[in-house]
């Protein structure tokens, strides 16, 4: 199967986007044809400063190849590098309707109170995401839960285009939203999804946090003072307990129930030194990695340029497929 999935290049990875998308990747290229992208020009939707912006993309290259993308079997490159994205996007932008972006929540998150203030890249980036994945007629899309709406919406684009134009051109896309830590929240706020640009640190584990803080913002994560309990069912209404064993299951490669057959009735101050110890034995060599790939800045954009030639190969035959049924004037 085709596969496609990207980050945004908005700060440093955190344990969120390693647990519900970039360790599923890395699983998927066994077997898979895999594109992984790194979406700038979905990035700039909020601001970003264009002094940092291209060093942040080699840092999430960087982390990426340190997870475990492999770069020589599967497709790895920026976006922006491969202009089909855009000419597509402006297509889809032609075939989506302003009621299905309304329904968006996560414009609603990120737009905020002050709604008028947002862009309007932000308010169509669905749209760039349908195109991102429909570019390369990618099937298996691995996301975190959050993302699980905008694909059913590249579903609805897809499907209105090859209705619209009488084709059977775009096929469905399936979510693969995979393991126990799709969803891992923000340690502060069991309500809230921990994010690169949560304006507290305190809030998330970036993946170049040293052992030291990782172990610091494990021992603050909010919790109850109930201890662990034996059964998921005794983690209803707690999703503080529940975030930090779903964590601790993902980073175990075990399951919910199994990590509170094994650590129910423990205390937390107990359970979280067991949880930080972990982490930072899988956290520091990826860390460390990413350290020595951004020593050597000319190679790392080599292999960005070689992974966005390899991409275009595949988009452009697409896109341009779809302007001859649009009836865009040949170029
Ligand atoms: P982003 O950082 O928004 O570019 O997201 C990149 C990928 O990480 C997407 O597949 C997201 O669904 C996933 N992701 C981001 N934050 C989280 C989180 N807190 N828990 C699980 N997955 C996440
Ligand atoms: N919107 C996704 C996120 O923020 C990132 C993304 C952009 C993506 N294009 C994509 C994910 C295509 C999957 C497929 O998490």
């Amino acid at each position: 199967m085709r596969i496609f999935s990207g980050i945004q290049p908005s700060g440093i990875p955190t344990l969120g986007n390693y647990l519900g998308a970039i360790r599923n990747w890395v699983a998927l290229q066994e077997g898979n044809e895999c594109l992984w992208c790194i979406v700038d020009l979905h990035a700039i939707t909020v601001w970003q400063d264009p002094k940092l912006l291209p060093q942040q993309i080699r840092e999430m290259a960087a982390t990426l190849l340190a997870c475990g993308i492999d770069p020589g079997r599967h497709i790895l490159f920026v976006q922006s590098a491969v202009r089909g994205h855009a000419q597509l996007a402006w297509i889809f932008n032609c075939i989506a309707r302003l009621g299905w972006l309304n329904r968006m929540t996560q414009f609603k998150d990120k737009a905020g109170k002050d709604r008028e203030a947002a862009s309007t890249g932000l308010y169509v980036y669905p749209n760039l995401m349908a195109a991102d994945i429909h570019a390369y007629h990618a099937m298996g899309v691995p996301v975190g839960d959050d993302q699980r709406q905008h694909l059913e919406l590249a579903n609805d684009i897809g499907e209105k285009f090859n209705h619209d134009y009488g084709v059977e051109f775009f096929p469905r896309i399936e979510p693969l939203i995979l393991g126990p830590a799709a969803r891992v929240m923000s340690l502060r706020d069991g309500a809230k999804k921990m994010s690169k640009s949560d304006p507290s640190d305190q809030s998330r584990i970036n993946l170049n946090d040293d052992p030291d803080t990782i172990a610091l913002k494990i021992r603050r994560a909010r919790t109850d003072p109930e201890p662990l309990p034996s059964e998921p069912e005794g983690l209803e209404g707690r999703p503080e307990a529940r975030n930090l064993v779903g964590i601790y299951a993902a980073l175990a490669g075990s399951d919910v129930p199994g990590v509170l057959r094994e650590h129910g009735g423990k205390g937390f101050s107990a359970f979280k030194e067991v949880l930080a110890t972990l982490m930072i034995e899988i956290l520091s060599p990826i860390a460390a990695e990413t350290r020595r790939t951004l020593a050597d800045p000319a190679s790392l954009d080599v292999l960005l340029r070689d992974g966005a030639a390899r991409a275009r190969a595949i988009a452009d035959p697409i896109v341009r497929e779809v302007e001859r049924l649009v009836g865009l004037f040949p170029a």
